[in-house]
């Protein structure tokens, strides 16, 4: 593509090259062959008065010897003709073969007394003559040179003229084909360029800006690049979110058949145990029953659990917002557990906030939250330990809930996916623990939706920390809002 341009412009280049040496010869050819010419006239013309002068003005009485020499040394043919039109003499012929030359427009003009001139067809020596007439006393003089040599000199000039033409042209062509190679490579770059651009390689070296309009056609292809480069790169973003949407969509429904499916067998095999008899054995029926109603419990949990998930997730959570004081929120929480932390002698140590801003929330989620939250903190804290709970204003509108406990800890590299859906540290222990995995999930979910964020601080054997955030758009600052007075309760 490039060499083809390349070619058509040095083309252009040649043509233009052949159209001026067209004009050249046609315009200053005509004029050198006119201008030659009629040089060439006067001079024959002059020739022949010299000839008139040579012979004394009495050329009729020569004799045709001294006639061919002088006509020699003129250097063409002479012919003599009376005022009748009769030729008297010729250099090159017998006069008395040669018809009446009267009509002949030279000898005409010179018998009228004047000098003429004619170019014509010879046929006898096939060739043009320009011939010179000029009045003699004895009538016309006319001098005969064939053309060809006029023509030969003109021919030759004309063709320096073309050569100095051609010659003048030669920096034109190198202009030209710098000019051209340039254009070509700038032009093929971009083509170069754009080819990437269509196979979907929108990583190609920018094109160098330059001026005129294929420096603007660069600029523009360069921004085309770049806008296809950004919205590709976000779309491979959001393809690779919707991968992993879709790769955590398929591992939900798998945990949940699993959750689901190992109560239900178990329901499933007792129900037929005591079908075959054994609800007639007194020493099993009871712990099979038991059995029965533990994984119905189970499987209650995990549905409502689901339920509540699948609700806060698709935002179908009906909030009921307003201020609440946070003192208000936890109590109630806290007096809800209350007796299964004394069951495991897990002491649950309070600190109220007086006089901090109140929260904006829904004090059902809450609820939920702090429940969730305590519940892990007595399950995973072994007897003796405690459980701390407290709420501080943490930064200017907002407050800062928390639930720390001195039991097992978590390990660093489960900290980020804890809040995922069914990640447990230890699968067993919590199911033995008549956990769900959903808990923090959940918790997690019920904090975004009332605008504030969750987080857990933890180091094995050392207990955890989860806090948690909600907004406090009423009074910010106060005295004492940061500070909790620990209250020791049991
Ligand atoms: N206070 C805590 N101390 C230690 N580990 C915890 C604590 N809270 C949560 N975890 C870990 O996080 C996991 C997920 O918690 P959660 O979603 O509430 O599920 P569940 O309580 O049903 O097991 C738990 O299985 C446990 O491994
Ligand atoms: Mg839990």
């Amino acid at each position: 593509v490039t060499l083809r341009l390349f070619f058509r412009l040095i083309g252009a280049v040649l043509c233009l090259l052949a159209i001026a040496m067209f004009a050249v010869d046609f315009l200053a050819g005509n004029v050198v062959e006119r201008n030659y010419l009629s040089h060439f006239r006067s001079e024959l013309t002059g020739r022949a008065r010299l000839l008139d002068k040579a012979s004394g003005s009495d050329l009729a009485r020569m004799d045709g010897a001294r006639m061919r020499s002088l006509a020699r040394a003129a250097g063409g043919r002479v012919t003599l003709v009376d005022p009748g039109g009769v030729v008297l003499l010729d250099s090159e012929a017998e006069p008395a073969r040669m018809e009446n030359h009267r009509n002949r427009p030279e000898i005409a003009e010179a018998l009228a007394g004047r000098d003429g001139h004619a170019i014509r067809h010879s046929h006898t020596l096939a060739t043009d003559f320009l011939y010179v007439a000029i009045p003699v006393s004895s009538g016309a003089l006319r001098l005969a040179v064939p053309l060809a040599e006029v023509r030969r000199q003109v021919n030759s000039l004309r063709l320096r003229m073309l050569a100095a033409t051609a010659l003048a042209f030669l920096p034109a062509l190198a202009v030209a084909a710098w000019f051209s190679r340039r254009l070509s490579a700038r032009v093929s770059d971009i083509i170069g360029f754009a080819g990437e651009l269509a196979k979907g390689n929108f990583g190609a070296r920018p094109l160098p800006a330059g001026g005129g309009h294929l420096g603007l056609l660069s600029g523009k292809l360069n921004e085309t690049g770049e806008n296809l480069r950004r919205t590709v790169a976000q779309l491979d973003r959001e393809h690779a979110e919707l991968e992993r949407l879709e790769r955590i969509r398929k591992d939900f429904v798998i945990n949940v058949s699993h959750e689901l499916r190992t109560p239900l067998a178990s329901i499933q095999g007792y129900t037929e145990t005591l079908l075959d008899g054994a609800i007639d054995d007194p020493d099993h029926n009871l712990r099979f029953l038991r059995i029965i109603r533990h994984n119905a419990e189970r499987l209650g949990r995990l549905t409502a659990d689901l339920l509540t998930l699948s609700r806060v997730e698709l935002g179908r959570q009906n909030f009921e917002f307003a201020e609440y004081e946070p003192d208000e929120l936890l109590s109630e929480a806290i007096d809800t557990l209350r007796p299964l932390a004394a069951k495991k002698s897990v002491a649950i140590l309070y600190a109220p906030l007086p006089g901090g801003p109140n929260v904006y929330c829904d004090p059902e989620a809450v609820h939920e939250i702090v429940i969730n939250l305590l519940d892990n903190a007595i399950k995973y804290t072994p007897e003796g330990g405690s459980v701390t709970v407290g709420a501080h204003q943490s930064r200017p509108g907002e407050v800062e809930f928390f639930v720390r406990d001195t039991g097992s800890g978590i390990p660093s590299e489960d900290l980020p996916r804890l809040f995922e859906r069914f990640y447990r540290v230890d699968k067993g222990r919590s199911r033995e623990l008549g956990g769900t995995g959903l808990g923090l999930a959940i918790v997690k979910h019920l904090v975004k939706a009332q605008g504030g964020e969750v987080r857990v601080e933890s180091e094995p054997q050392r207990g955890s920390t989860f806090l948690f955030t909600l907004p406090a758009p009423g009074e910010s600052g106060g005295a004492g809002a940061s500070t909790d007075l620990t209250r020791s309760s049991t």
